[in-house]
């Protein structure tokens, strides 16, 4: 799909891939307006970014949503909603049988699978009125497989991941022209990932290789590893569990 002239609505857009995405598609000259909790991290991203319009809304809150659609009315809609908020509950102190772990499983739902549901819903409408129009829901390659030390967070991909075909096997059963990406990240650098040392890519490679996906139409972008990871998770699901949960882990499940 062509992205100059759209304007495009990222959550969770004024830090990582989020705030990443938002320059490059400021750049090829698409109108980018972006959501996030924090004012400050807001105001942060309108300076070095001028022109983009800024929203505070929490992608987990149903009044949030709310005012959100009708905020991006009174602006002249969108053609794009790239669902990118998403959030991952440390989880190495919260052994599984205790009340933390449920509220931290329940908190990455409503973000990461719930939220992005609701919004869809909601814009679905104004994209469907659009000459072309497209939603981008951001799922992990922790939804091919689960993550023993981020059991919750790979589960809320994995019900996103599954949501998407279904979302987009609809539409296009009943004839709709909104397309439907499913974007799949490998592990990346951002704040997200900050006490990991495993390999990771930048956030310009990674939207790079969004971008590129976009262009091409290529409905499930891959980006990075998470495409040799999916062939092996195919062929070989036991060397891809051990790929995500290599012997090192097994001891912070114990600790
Ligand atoms: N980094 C990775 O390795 C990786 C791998 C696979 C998938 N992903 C997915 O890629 C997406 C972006 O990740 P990232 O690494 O860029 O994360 P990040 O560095 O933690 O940035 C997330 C951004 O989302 C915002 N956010 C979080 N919760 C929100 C909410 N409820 N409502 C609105 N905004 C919210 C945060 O700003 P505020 O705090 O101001 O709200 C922040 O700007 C996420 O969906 C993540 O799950 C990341």
């Amino acid at each position: 799909m062509n992205l100059k002239g759209k304007t495009i609505l990222i959550t969770g857009g004024a830090s990582g891939i989020g705030f990443e995405a938002a320059k490059k598609f400021l750049a090829i000259g698409a109108k980018v307006i972006i959501t996030g909790r924090n004012q400050a991290k807001l105001d942060a991203a309108k300076k070095e970014l001028p022109s983009i319009i800024t929203i505070q809304s929490d992608a987990g809150k149903e009044a949030d949503a709310q005012a959100l659609l009708n905020t991006v009315k009174v602006l002249g809609g969108i053609d794009i909603l790239y669902n990118n908020a998403g959030v991952l509950v440390p989880p190495l102190n919260l052994g599984i049988p205790n009340a933390k772990h449920l509220e931290g499983a329940a908190y990455e739902m409503e973000v990461n699978y719930l939220g992005v549901i609701r919004l869809n819903n909601i814009f679905l409408d104004m994209l469907t009125s659009r000459n072309e129009a497209a939603i981008i829901n951001t799922t992990s390659i922790l939804s091919m497989t689960p993550s023993l030390i981020e059991a919750t967070y790979s589960s809320s991909k994995t019900a996103l991941a599954f949501y998407t075909v279904s979302l987009r096997e609809h539409l296009r059963i009943i004839g709709s022209k909104v397309k439907i990406f499913e974007l799949i990240p490998p592990l990346v650098a951002t704040e997200m990932t900050a006490d990991r040392n495993d390999k990771k890519i930048s956030s310009q490679e990674m939207v790079k290789g969004l971008i590129n996906g976009l262009s091409k139409n290529h409905y499930t972008i891959r980006v990075g590893d998470s495409k040799i990871f999916n062939f092996i998770n195919r062929f070989f699901p036991g060397i891809a569990f051990n790929i995500i949960n290599p012997k090192q882990n097994h001891q912070l499940l114990k600790n």
